[in-house]
């Protein structure tokens, strides 16, 4: 459904869904006043003027709102999923339609698509590249060397895609300045966490509309994104198992109270299974095995690699549908898993992603690491760059004034107790 607007080349589900599209970016704006007030100045300032701009992204309200800020900045922006799942296609529809954004994204895209829709966004011949996962920044470094000088840097958003970059800064392959958007407290305490958390419930319940309470739920892997899961999961009356593979978060765990045990120990436990470690194969053949009867597996990890879901469908002797975003598999021994959302990001697949307020943060980050970068340019070596701590600080400050919360400051005899060694007992 490639098409053309009078100037705009774009390849979305449906213009005609713009309308609802525009009145839920509208709903979302109202819980992201930190990116609304960046857009102001960005309005005024216009910082990325004369810039090309690629974000490989979430299609969904919030990404739209930290769009509309960067071309309200001046930049000459595309957009393209950074999931073949998590298109919301009245979003994109909107973007188009509306604010003149291109966007390259339709919800159920196959493989062969995602990655043609990578190439289109690296045939803009980005300056900027926004990625979430680095599936646009590992092509560019694999198959686009020559347009490696074009490149002022790149922001990540998530886990998985530090963990790449980190991997490509060893290797020698990272030849530009890379800002690390996950790290940022602002985005990881509160979006891995509490956004993961209530929006991976969230998918849970919209594609099964099952009862939680008094449900076993194993969620695998006990990073931000893990707290969060198994912290809403007790909250709905879940008995929580986590697993890790870290001694430090597996303690961690075990104090917040939780069961920790291994997956081959949690698996003949389990109702609903969570799998967020970042890690492939978490779930795995000899897993399934000695699953109950009607088992639910979903992973809110960034690929859909943590359930070894080749393996279920060569054991399976068939795959039905049985809801949307619901399959199930049954097995030669007459027991059923249930996957759902096709082993993706259960939260942006069966539901709209992260809570606006989070996302707030997180794209008021990104926004910010584009400008830094624009503003550095030529100065950063190659590599991977914290946001600024002033800048992290600077958004919390925000967010607290416009949720009317208030705190203290340091009185002038706390910082000069804070910067001498002088006086002890
Ligand atoms: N669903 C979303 O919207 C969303 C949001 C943010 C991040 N993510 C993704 O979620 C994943 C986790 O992110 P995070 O920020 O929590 O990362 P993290 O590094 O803080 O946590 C991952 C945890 O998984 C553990 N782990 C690794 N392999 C394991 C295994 N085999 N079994 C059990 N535990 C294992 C690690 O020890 C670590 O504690 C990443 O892929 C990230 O990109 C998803």
């Amino acid at each position: 459904m490639t098409a053309t607007t009078p100037r705009l080349k774009h390849e979305v589900k449906d213009l005609g869904l713009a309308a609802l599209g525009r009145q839920r970016i509208e709903w979302a704006g109202r819980e992201m006043p930190v990116l609304k007030q960046i857009r102001d100045r960005f309005a005024k300032e216009k910082p990325f003027a004369g810039i090309r701009l690629v974000a490989c992204s979430h299609i969904t309200t919030e990404t739209a709102h930290l769009a509309i800020a960067l071309k309200a900045g001046g930049a000459d922006a595309l957009l393209i999923a950074s999931n073949p799942l998590s298109t919301q296609d009245d979003v994109a529809a909107s973007l188009v339609a509306d604010h003149e954004i291109p966007v390259f994204a339709i919800k159920g895209e196959d493989d062969e698509t995602y990655k043609r829709h990578v190439e289109i966004a690296l045939d803009h011949r980005p300056n900027i590249i926004i990625d979430d996962g680095s599936d646009v920044v590992a092509t560019l470094v694999k198959d686009r060397k020559n347009q490696l000088s074009d490149i002022i840097g790149t922001t990540e958003e998530t886990t998985t895609g530090i963990v790449r970059l980190r991997a490509m800064l060893n290797d020698g392959v990272l030849s530009f300045p890379s800002m690390n958007v996950n790290d940022a407290d602002t985005k990881h305490f509160f979006d891995n966490r509490y956004g993961t958390g209530q929006s991976t419930l969230d998918g849970i319940i919209r594609a099964t509309n099952v009862l939680l309470a008094g449900k076993c739920i194993v969620v695998a892997g006990y990073g931000w994104c893990g707290k969060g899961s198994a912290l809403r999961a007790r909250g709905m009356g879940g008995n929580v198992i986590v697993t890790e593979i870290d001694p430090i978060r597996a303690i961690e765990a075990v104090m917040d109270g939780f069961r920790v045990l291994p997956m081959a120990e949690a698996a003949p436990q389990g109702d609903l299974f969570i799998t967020v470690t970042g890690n492939k194969h978490v779930i795995r053949p000899e897993h399934f095995d000695v699953m109950k009867d009607g088992a639910m597996v979903c992973n809110s990890g960034h690929f859909d690699i943590e359930i070894d879901l080749k393996s279920l469908g060569a054991k399976a002797k068939e795959v039905k549908e049985v809801r949307n975003f619901t399959q199930e598999y049954k097995l030669p021994s007459g027991k059923s898993v249930i996957v759902l959302g096709e082993g993706r990001l259960i939260n942006l697949s069966a539901a709209e992603g992260h809570p606006s307020a989070v996302m707030d943060m997180s794209f008021a980050n990104q926004a910010l690491g584009c400008e830094y970068l624009v503003k550095n340019k030529g100065k950063l070596e190659p590599g991977l760059y914290s946001i600024p701590e002033d800048v992290d600080k600077d958004i919390a400050r925000l967010k607290l004034e416009a949720m009317g919360i208030k705190i203290d400051t340091l009185t002038s005899a706390q910082i000069e107790y804070m910067n001498s060694w002088t006086s002890g007992t």
